[in-house]
């Protein structure tokens, strides 16, 4: 790629805080080789500025409206990250008492937690009982239950709202898609009024929403007005059995540009849902959102160093330092996510590489095709890494995870150090003989 004043410029497109200049990248006001420097790779960096201002972004889209903002841990849980979230006034969305336990140690309100996720424990939905969060977004039957039973012993009224699965196609990837009658996720719609009745008849639970998550990294309006359009649905028939609902969760999934993917801006989204809500004369509703990857996703990159240049008979490869265990999404969805070098060269010496990591699996790879000029020692950033990167990590080959650095104007601090091999193996057992 030939160097001009903005390479990469179609790569780097929505990706604010992240740019070249003076030849190098750079994170708002750092150069990215500093960090390399100074804390190694692999090595993830987020921009402060970047979250704030995605957060931001849906904040001035609820301004004046009956919008609560609930951030999903799952995609980013980092603690320094979800107290800058708390300090903006974000709730949570969590799936697992560990989660829970992050958001408290970060200073989140527990008022402003929702816990969703399909398989609850009695002992996740006890401490999430005691911690007084905001409700439960319960799945099943079953579950309605075991929450009744568990709210008893801890003598609390368990908030419920019942995730439904409302048969809308989310139009992604089948493994995130979590919308459709053959997903594990929710309530089937035909059986929610049966669920909603039978929730009213148990002992210590208060029924206060309802909730639908259709899947992430969604792309267009129409999957999410079609799963408001079915909740809706079920709100008049619930009301015409008495029972009232204090909001309307309509989960995260808003998709962010990867490559070249134009989704909707927060604004676009949030103006389109609560538009139909007015019009089905809903509009009083508080409406609940659980956003994630947009939050966090474009606003981090994975630094790597180029380990060894080879070819085979039939392609080049470039072997990194970072791999599947710090980046699951190629491996796991043969995503695609742009490859930028930190410090880019003429392009005279470009060849078209497999960037791969040093795990031995042949699913180990994090870009494929990609034209790159490069030489041993180079530094690669994997662009949208702010989102399920670090959070889906793994230790796989023994590899410790990386750091984490939180990048704020000209400064860095490190939000999570680097793994060592000593911290994989503190729990482990020798056997005596
Ligand atoms: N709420 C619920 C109940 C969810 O299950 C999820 C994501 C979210 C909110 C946040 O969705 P987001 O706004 O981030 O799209 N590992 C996959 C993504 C899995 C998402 C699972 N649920 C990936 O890397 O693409």
């Amino acid at each position: 790629m030939p160097q001009h004043s903005t390479p990469y410029s179609d790569e780097l497109a929505g990706h604010p805080q992240i740019a070249y200049r003076n030849g190098q990248l750079m994170v708002e006001a750092v150069p990215v080789a500093e960090l390399a420097q100074r804390f190694g790779t692999p090595l993830y960096v987020y921009s402060r500025a970047a979250i704030e201002q995605a957060a931001r972004a849906y904040q001035n889209a609820a301004q004046g409206k009956r919008v609560a903002l609930r951030y999903a841990v799952k995609a980013n849980s980092n603690v320094a990250i979800l107290q800058l979230l708390a300090h903006c006034d974000w709730g949570f969305d969590i799936v697992s008492g560990g989660e829970l336990a992050r958001v408290l140690a970060a200073g989140g309100d527990p008022g402003k937690i929702v816990f969703s996720g399909v398989g609850k424990t009695s002992a996740e939905m006890r401490s999430a009982l005691q911690a007084g969060v905001q409700c439960f977004n319960v799945e099943s039957q079953s579950e309605l239950r075991r929450l009744s039973q568990v709210a008893g012993e801890v003598g609390v009224t368990a908030p419920v709202s019942l995730r439904i699965n409302p048969d809308v196609d989310a139009r992604t990837h089948p493994y995130i898609s979590t919308g459709l009658k053959s997903n594990k996720f929710g309530i089937a719609q035909g059986l929610a009024l049966r669920a909603y009745l039978d929730a009213a008849l148990l002992p210590n639970l208060h029924i206060v929403g309802i909730d639908c998550h259709i899947g992430s990294q969604i792309t267009q309006l129409e999957p999410y007005l079609d799963a408001l359009d079915r909740v809706l649905e079920l709100v008049h028939e619930l009301e015409h059995h008495g029972i009232m609902l204090e909001h309307i969760d309509l989960g995260g999934g808003l998709g962010i540009r990867y490559a070249e993917e134009t989704p909707p801006t927060p604004v676009a989204l949030m103006s389109a849902l609560l538009d139909r809500l007015e019009r089905a004369g809903q509009g009083h509703r508080q409406v609940m959102m659980e956003p994630g990857r947009s939050v966090v996703g474009n606003a981090g990159l994975l630094l790597s160093e180029v380990i060894t240049l080879k070819s085979s008979l039939e392609r080049h490869f470039a072997v990194v330092d970072a791999a599947m265990n710090d980046l699951m999404r190629p491996a796991l969805y043969e995503a695609w996510q742009a490859i930028v070098p930190v410090r880019p060269r003429d392009g005279t010496q470009a060849l078209r590489y497999d960037v791969v990591g040093p795990v031995c699996e042949s699913g180990d790879w994090l870009g494929r095709a990609r034209e790159l000029d490069l030489r041993e020692g180079d530094l690669l950033a994997v662009l949208s890494a702010g989102a399920y990167a670090m959070a889906m990590a793994s230790n796989y080959n023994t590899r410790p995870r990386a750091a984490e650095i939180l990048v704020d104007g000209a400064e860095a601090h490190l939000i999570r150090e680097r793994e060592t091999v000593e911290h994989l193996m503190a729990g482990e057992q020798l056997l005596v003989f």
